[in-house]
């Protein structure tokens, strides 16, 4: 695997690959690797020649008052589990080589709308940090498909709005979450949890497969179903963010023909935060 921090070193190694003819696959990371991340890399390799995975811990997706500082940093575990999977390409750039011009001075890629609802709500401007650093990284591999986790549902949406709308030439791919054997997705921030908070976590992923089956089975009052999922939570030891019943691609509030919904929640358990979803299909 070629482990490569330099942008120039980087971008020379894309030329070649391009002469070649290879098509090239895109995970970008912020490390502290696990099976979820995994995935998008496998998912990556059965349809690219070369997958490229990033390690940056951006500053800019982080809150004041967030965990950046504190953001597992475990290069050497990642390495080896991107070496097994036979990735081609490590880009590690650092803070000096991104954002060369001071994180105030940069021109960033706002997505409205879709950005300040849900999770951008309660983190202004994260979504903004993620977009400018996603359009970066973008064209510094510039690859031919990208490759995202559903787990972060809200981000994997402002990714493809902000690809259609500034007409970037890649194609975005989303992939299912994976799960830990007792529901809960899997997150970097997991390893946050003290025990008891681990064994209540779950609940998240249970709360919304629950509401999930009772809007299967034809119940549209969301609000009642939302109180209810979010006093359940409370009960169980979390202090609820949100609980949200949103059109799948829109993450608008759905009319009564909206088929293809998604059930978003977040919720703090001491000071971590967890987030999840669950895609509804009516169909
Ligand atoms: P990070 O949290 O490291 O996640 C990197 C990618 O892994 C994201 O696309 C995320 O959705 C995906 N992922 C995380 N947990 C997952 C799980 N349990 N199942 C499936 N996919 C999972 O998301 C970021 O980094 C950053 O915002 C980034 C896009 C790298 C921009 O800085």
């Amino acid at each position: 695997m070629l482990k490569i921090a330099d942008i120039i070193k980087l971008r020379e190694q894309r030329r070649s690959w391009q002469l070649d003819g290879k098509v090239i696959g895109f995970v970008p990371t912020m490390g502290n690797l696990h099976d979820g991340h995994l995935q998008l890399v496998r998912e990556a390799k059965k349809s690219c020649d070369i997958v490229v995975v990033s390690i940056f811990v951006n500053p800019m997706q982080f809150g004041p008052n967030e965990d950046l500082d504190a953001y597992p940093r475990t290069m050497e575990e990642d390495c080896a589990k991107l070496e097994a999977l036979g990735v081609d390409c490590l880009f590690t750039p650092d803070s000096e080589a991104i954002y060369a011009r001071g994180l105030e001075q940069q021109t960033f890629v706002e997505v409205p709308g879709i950005s300040y609802m849900i999770c951008g709500a309660s983190r202004p401007g994260h979504f903004r940090g993620v977009a400018t650093i996603v359009c970066k990284l973008f064209n510094m591999v510039q690859p031919n498909h990208a490759f995202f986790g559903e787990k972060d549902f809200q981000q994997l949406q402002v990714i493809k709005a902000m690809v259609q709308d500034l007409s970037m030439n890649l194609t975005i791919h989303g992939v299912a979450t994976v799960r830990e054997s007792d529901g809960l997705a899997m997150s970097s921030r997991n390893g946050y949890l003290n025990e008891k908070e681990r064994s209540i976590a779950p609940k998240l992923y249970s709360a919304l497969l629950t509401l999930s089956e009772q809007i299967i089975s034809g119940r549209r009052d969301f609000r009642q179903l939302v109180k209810e999922h979010t006093l359940f939570l409370n009960n169980a030891g979390f202090k609820t963010d949100y609980i949200e019943i949103r059109c799948a691609e829109t993450l608008m509030h759905p009319s009564h023909e909206d088929t293809e919904l998604v059930i978003l929640a977040a919720g703090f358990l001491g000071k971590t935060r967890l987030i999840d979803n669950l895609p509804v299909s009516l169909d």
